[in-house]
């Protein structure tokens, strides 16, 4: 007869005999891409540095908006939507804490709650790039933060009464939560130096 211990043990092996088998599966798949960790860690940093630039062109833009290029400032956006969501989860897959990496362990233990900042930021993305107006010239003053569109948002922010886009963000506020997404992220994932 089993001993009531090890009926009661069993579901804990398997959880950990599945996350044995999932780090086993992600450097089989490193190893198979011919990657090395370092490799990993590099080309995700190049990853964060090219996302830094595009936040750098979208705030010069905000900031002088005689330089507005709607071309400009939705490939910024771009870069990040495509280095973000279901990419920037795959860059921390197989390797989290590394030598010559600032990542955090932690990511490996909250692999759910890793994955919704990088798909907030995935959307944020989106949302500006929508909100972003397509005609040449100085950036419109209806991509700016509208009136009752609070930098930290929440259930109890104000929502635009416009029967055409009423859930749509201004492209100001898509940015300003985009870059709360990156610093949200970097506070719990990211070691400080
Ligand atoms: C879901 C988590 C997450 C999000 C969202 C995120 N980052 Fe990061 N970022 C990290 C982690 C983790 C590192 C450390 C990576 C490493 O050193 O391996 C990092 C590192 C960086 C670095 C340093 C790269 C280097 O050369 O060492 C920059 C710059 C950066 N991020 C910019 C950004 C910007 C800008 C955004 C938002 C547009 C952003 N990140 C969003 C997790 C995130």
């Amino acid at each position: 007869m089993r001993s009531r211990a090890f009926v009661f043990a069993r579901p804990f092996i398997f959880a950990r005999a599945l996350v044995f088998a999932s780090v086993v599966s992600a450097l089989f798949s490193l190893h198979a891409a011919g990657q090395s960790i370092t490799d990993v860690v590099a080309q995700r940093q190049h990853h964060m540095k090219a996302m830094a630039a595009a936040v750098k062109t979208m705030a010069g833009m905000f900031k002088s908006p005689e330089t507005y290029s709607p071309a400009g400032f939705k490939d910024a956006a771009e870069t990040i939507r495509r280095h973000s969501g279901p990419s920037l989860q795959a860059d921390f897959s197989a390797v989290t804490a590394a030598k010559g990496s600032d990542a955090s362990e932690l990511i490996a233990a909250e692999r759910q709650r890793f994955a919704q900042l990088s798909d907030e930021l995935e959307r944020y993305a989106m949302a500006a790039a929508s909100a972003a107006s397509d005609s040449p010239g100085p950036m419109p003053d209806n991509m700016r933060m509208r009136e009752g569109e609070t930098v930290s948002g929440g259930p109890l922010a104000k929502r635009p009464r416009n029967a055409a886009n009423e859930a749509a963000m201004s492209a100001e506020h898509a940015f300003h939560t985009l870059l709360g997404t990156c610093t949200s992220c970097h506070a719990r994932y990211r070691l400080k130096e």
